[in-house]
């Protein structure tokens, strides 16, 4: 489905590569025009763009980096003056890599849980009047099941998607009646390029369905919480293979 001008927006932090693009790609399939918001992936960003575009939907692309809140306001700014309303905000940008503990470095830490945490609050509370403006207004945090299994060598990462978790709910309560705020908590869909196959089988095995799952599962998944029912909020809907049961 092509996008209308007055079409409603979505904004994917994180939208040009990986799970983000696949997440920009599904939203814009189902009817939203898709702010991509990037950092360094200016190239993929327009390939993402261009790809919306090709199959009849309408996209942007904007740069910020969300460690720095002159440039997170920079993006809620130009998203207001480009599109005039948004309607659904994915928080999906992250740092991720192993911090073992013992050598953990403060920056480090600021930048796991700057991205993790700090960044999605603040674009929730800048996206938030023109969420109540849009009337049908959603969040969708993208989590981890290390937001309820802490990974013991990523315990920064881990403690960041599980303020994460705390933050959607608090945002629901916060934001009802007039704006849903959801999340999804993926597992192994697209594992680090860095990763050794033996890392990957230890991820693979983790699950119960003992197999990757794919960006896509995401996707659909955003797509089902931005799209179905509209009596959720505050919900969080594991897409991890079974692995945070396991
Ligand atoms: N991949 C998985 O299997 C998996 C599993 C569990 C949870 N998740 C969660 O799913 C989401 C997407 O996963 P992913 O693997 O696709 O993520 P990713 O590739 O690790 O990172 C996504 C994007 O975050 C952006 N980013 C990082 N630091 C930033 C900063 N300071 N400012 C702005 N943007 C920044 C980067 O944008 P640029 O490239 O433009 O710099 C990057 O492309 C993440 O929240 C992740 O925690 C993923």
């Amino acid at each position: 489905m092509g996008a209308a001008n007055d079409a409603p927006v979505a904004l994917v932090t994180g939208g040009a590569r990986r799970v983000g693009r696949a997440i920009v790609l599904a939203l814009a399939k189902a009817g939203f025009r898709v702010v991509v918001h990037y950092r360094e992936s200016r190239e993929d960003a327009a390939i993402t763009v261009r790809d919306v575009e090709a199959a009849g939907g309408k996209a942007l692309a904007l740069r910020a980096d969300l460690l720095r809140m002159t440039e997170i306001e920079g993006l809620f700014g130009s998203v207001a003056e480009a599109c005039g309303r948004l309607d659904l905000l994915v928080n999906s940008a992250s740092a991720f890599y192993a911090t073992p503990l013992g050598s953990v470095l403060e920056p480090q830490w600021d930048e796991l849980v700057g991205t993790n945490l700090k960044a999605p609050f603040f674009c929730a509370q800048l996206a938030a009047p023109l969420l109540v403006a849009s009337g049908r207004g959603q969040i969708v945090n993208v989590l981890d099941t290390a937001a309820t299994r802490p990974f013991p060598a990523y315990l920064p990462y881990s403690v960041a998607k599980a303020g994460l978790l705390a933050l959607t709910h608090g945002l629901a309560r916060a934001l009802a009646p007039k704006v849903r705020v959801n999340a999804v908590a993926p597992g192994p869909v697209l594992l680090p390029e860095e990763f050794d196959e033996a890392q990957r089988r230890r991820a693979v095995d983790a699950t119960l369905l003992k197999r990757a799952g794919t960006p896509e599962d995401v996707a659909r998944t955003v797509v089902f919480l931005a799209t179905g029912p509209d009596y959720l909020t505050g919900a969080v809907i594991p897409v991890d293979g079974g692995r945070s049961i396991a």
